[in-house]
């Protein structure tokens, strides 16, 4: 018996086009090289002074302003797998103090736009990878 070609290739259009659905859905936008350097550039802008140049949370604030708790090390596998996506994004967004955690982690939201955040996201990651 011959296939039915055609019939294959709809079937194989409407899989593709419900897994691109779903890829758009869970990742808007595919992480890559350029947004983990975009990222580090943000942070070394805004981030570095408590977060530290090795994402470890120990910026030169942390002592000097007392930091306490300090912030979290981002090179920290097990405890990074603990914090979803937006989880990252609403503290980079609307701070500590909005998230029950510590009010010195300041809100980013009217500073930087959501790519932006993509991008710091994408930089923080990379210390866990
Ligand atoms: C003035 C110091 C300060 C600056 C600047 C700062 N943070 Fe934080 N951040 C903190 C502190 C303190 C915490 C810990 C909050 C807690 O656990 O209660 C924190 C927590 C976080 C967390 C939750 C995970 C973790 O590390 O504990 C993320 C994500 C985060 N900051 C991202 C950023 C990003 C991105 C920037 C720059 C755009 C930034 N922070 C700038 C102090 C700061």
């Amino acid at each position: 018996m011959r296939l039915n070609r055609s019939g294959n290739s709809l079937a194989m259009r409407v899989a593709l086009t419900i897994a691109i659905g779903a890829a758009a859905t869970i990742a808007p936008r595919p992480v890559d090289a350029a947004d983990v350097a975009a990222g580090r550039a943000l942070a070394l802008a805004h981030c570095v002074k408590c977060h530290g140049k090795d994402g470890k949370g120990d910026g030169p604030a942390v002592a000097a302003e007392h930091l306490s708790p300090p912030p979290g090390d981002w090179t920290d596998k097990e405890d990074m797998a603990e914090h979803p996506d937006v989880f990252l994004r609403n503290m980079i967004e609307q701070g500590g103090k909005a998230m029950d955690k510590s009010e010195r982690m300041p809100a980013f939201g009217k500073k930087l736009t959501p790519a932006q955040v993509d991008d710091l996201i994408a930089y923080i990651r990379s210390f866990s990878r």
